[in-house]
């Protein structure tokens, strides 16, 4: 199958990238991405010298590019990555979240429809159900009902991709997914921003209580499953992923200090994050029933793994925290360390 990979320079769609080429040879990814802040080329680096893998970089919503990169490498498939991805950047402003999550995912299902794509698989996350409860989980047929300028944008993409199957007869699928954690993942997000601090001595930014609970899944897990539905999932379904490992912020907090050698003393609770979502979980029966999905990581072992790889790896991350990534951390946490939310802190 020819692959069109969007946002595969970013966290997910650099692994998957690397998945496909390993486990599919025969497979050939044309990878699109418009490496905003969140896209790198470094995590690419194996893939440099692979014919089987070519990289271009481009916006999603830039249709006319999109039209030609289908007809030129006979794209069988669109995987849809790229995104605004992060909560607390799109409380800070929501235009590049509706710019990128829904204009460019139009732009890319009207050049599938235009161009003859079999497959289009949408990633979306979780979030698009809101929050849950002190107990159950969400299922694929759990209301959409998005808290967040970020999820309120996933979803809205993900009703124009259903929109596209049921008007225009396109061939899509969309899978949701919990919170993802691995080696790569920009430092913005709760574990890598908590190791890196944890390396330097710095504070932990906890908000509010520290009890909002994620359910996390390794982002190799992930892929696999994205692998399964888009090869394997019925046209026009949604399809759950979650590894069942529901856990409290503070204690994945405390986990990353035992594995750095640091003490609790650390810990902050800073101001909250706005409209903050208090319990994620998933309920992931469908893509194991159907496809025969099996998450392969326990959390403690890839928590481990994954704080071992930023202690090998600190070029990756000295890098991407230079520059624009000094002035957000500025930004997100400065007035909160001091006890201010941010999203109500004036301009500087
Ligand atoms: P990321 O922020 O690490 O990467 C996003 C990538 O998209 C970057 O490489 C960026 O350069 C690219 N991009 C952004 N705007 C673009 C545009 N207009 N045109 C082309 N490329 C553009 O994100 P991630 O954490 O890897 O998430 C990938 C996808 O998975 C997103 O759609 C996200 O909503 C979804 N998702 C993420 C998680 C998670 O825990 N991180 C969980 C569920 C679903
Ligand atoms: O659930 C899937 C979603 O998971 C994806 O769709 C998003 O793209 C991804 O960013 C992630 O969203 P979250 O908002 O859950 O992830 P984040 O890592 O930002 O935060 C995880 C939890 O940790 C959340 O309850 C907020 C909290 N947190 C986060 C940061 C960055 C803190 O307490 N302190 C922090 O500094």
């Amino acid at each position: 199958m020819n692959l069109l990979v969007t946002g595969g320079a970013g966290f997910i769609g650099s692994w998957y990238v690397r998945l496909i080429r390993r486990a599919r040879p025969a497979d050939s990814v044309v990878n699109l991405d418009a490496l905003t802040y969140a896209g790198n080329m470094e995590s690419l680096a194996d893939l440099r010298d692979d014919a089987g893998h070519v990289f271009v970089k481009g916006d999603i919503r830039d249709t006319a590019l999109v039209r030609t990169l289908i007809a030129r490498h006979q794209v069988q498939a669109i995987v849809n990555f790229a995104a605004e991805s992060h909560v607390d950047r799109s409380i800070l402003s929501a235009s590049p979240f509706i710019d990128t999550n829904v204009t460019g995912t139009l732009s890319l299902l009207e050049a599938a429809r235009a161009g003859g794509v079999k497959r289009f698989l949408q990633v979306s996350t979780d979030e698009v159900y809101g929050s849950l409860g002190a107990t159950g989980a969400f299922e694929e047929t759990t209301p959409i009902a998005p808290r967040s300028p970020y999820s309120a944008s996933k979803a809205a993409a993900d009703h124009l991709v259903a929109a596209f199957h049921h008007t225009h007869g396109l061939d899509a699928v969309i899978t949701r997914c919990s919170n993802n954690y691995g080696p790569h993942q920009f430092p913005e997000k709760l574990i890598p921003l908590m190791i890196l601090n944890a390396f330097e001595g710095k504070p932990l930014p906890v908000y509010g209580d520290g009890l909002y609970v994620r359910d996390w899944i390794h982002v190799e897990d992930h892929c696999r499953a994205i692998d399964l539905v888009l090869r394997g999932g019925r046209a026009g379904e949604v399809y759950n992923i979650g590894a069942e490992n529901e856990c409290p912020n503070l204690d994945v907090v405390r986990a990353i200090l035992r594995h750095t050698d640091r003490g609790e003393d650390l810990i902050r609770h800073v101001p909250d994050r706005p409209g903050h979502d208090r319990r994620y979980a998933m309920n992931a029966a469908k893509v194991r029933d159907e496809l025969g999905w099996r998450p392969q990581h326990t959390f403690a072992a890839g928590l481990a793994a994954t704080v071992d790889w930023y202690r090998s790896h600190p070029t990756w991350w000295e890098r991407v925290r230079s520059g624009a990534y000094r002035d957000y951390y500025e930004q997100q946490y400065a007035e909160r360390l001091r006890g201010v939310d941010p999203s109500k802190a004036s301009p500087t």
